[in-house]
């Protein structure tokens, strides 16, 4: 048994070997290009059998070309980089000449750009949604899961973990505080104390929207006739702002009645 070995279209082997056999191919004698290798392998009883095995040999410097893509149809001015690296063994290696220097491609770009409208899109969404349950519908919103009318006393005067919280303590202090005080307890004969106030503490919250959106005037109070009127607050607070005032006088200076939202106030309007 033995195996000859033809490079290309060489009539004569180059190796014969007696396998199975080590050898070596010199890349280096043979030019840069496709070239074939043929194992033809005879038996003692003389028969032959044969197998060809492609490569492709490159000794010299690798090509990149970008621009033209084989086999295209080109016109006008075409803009071609070319570039040319790595060599023979033992060659100092450029790891800069080994990156090509390529335009961003055109989708790469679409990409970046998406995912950054995507972004834009996200943090707007949260910060709307965050912006909302600080100020006004989420103050509605988000007490759907809470408890509307519990018993149990919420800490008077420092729940501060409710929605409306902030803003209640924020519309009375501005809108209301210089009549009825911040402490609640009005000015005696002139304007009426909120503290233990019926209307104030009543469950049925409707007096108490009522007097807020629309005003008071000539109501007697625990047996007091206030000259002033109640100014109506229903063209200059939202919902929402009624809403968390209510809350903020319903929670506050020993009271502890059931809260309100802003759809009620709506309800009410
Ligand atoms: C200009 C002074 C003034 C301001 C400001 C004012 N109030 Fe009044 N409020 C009064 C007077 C006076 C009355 C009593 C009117 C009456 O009895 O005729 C009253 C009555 C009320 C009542 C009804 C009490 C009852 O027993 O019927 C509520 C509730 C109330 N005020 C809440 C508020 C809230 C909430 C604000 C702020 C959004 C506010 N007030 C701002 C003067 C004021």
């Amino acid at each position: 048994m033995r195996i000859e070995v033809y490079l290309d279209q060489d009539d004569a082997p180059f190796q014969t070997l007696v396998p199975p056999e080590t050898f070596h191919l010199d890349t280096e004698s043979m030019a840069d290009g496709p070239h074939q290798l043929l194992f033809r392998a005879i038996d003692d009883g003389n028969g032959v059998s044969e197998r060809r095995m492609s490569f492709n040999v490159q000794n010299g410097p690798a090509i990149a070309v970008h621009g033209i893509v084989d086999g295209e149809t080109l016109h006008g001015q075409v803009g071609v980089l070319a570039n040319a690296y790595g060599a023979r063994a033992g060659d100092e290696f450029e790891p800069r000449r080994m990156e090509t220097p390529v335009p961003v491609p055109t989708w790469a770009w679409v990409l970046f750009l998406a995912v950054l409208a995507w972004g834009a899109g996200y943090l707007s969404f949260e910060l709307s949604n965050h912006i909302e349950s600080v100020i006004p519908q989420g103050a509605s919103m988000e007490r759907a899961g809470t408890p509307q009318a519990s018993d149990e006393s919420p800490e008077s005067g420092s729940d501060m973990s409710q929605a409306w919280a902030v803003l209640g303590e924020q519309v009375y202090g501005v809108n209301c505080a210089s009549c009825h005080q911040a402490t609640g307890a009005g000015l005696p004969s002139v304007f009426p104390p909120l503290a233990q106030n019926a209307v104030v503490i009543n469950a049925d919250p409707a007096e108490h929207i009522n007097a807020i959106v629309h005003g008071v005037s000539g109501k007697v109070i625990d047996g007091i006739e206030y000259m002033a009127p109640m100014p109506p607050f229903g063209g200059i607070l939202s919902d929402a702002e009624i809403a968390a005032v209510v809350n903020h006088e319903r929670t506050h200076w020993g009271n502890n009645a059931p809260t309100i939202t802003a759809d009620d106030v709506a309800e009410h309007r």
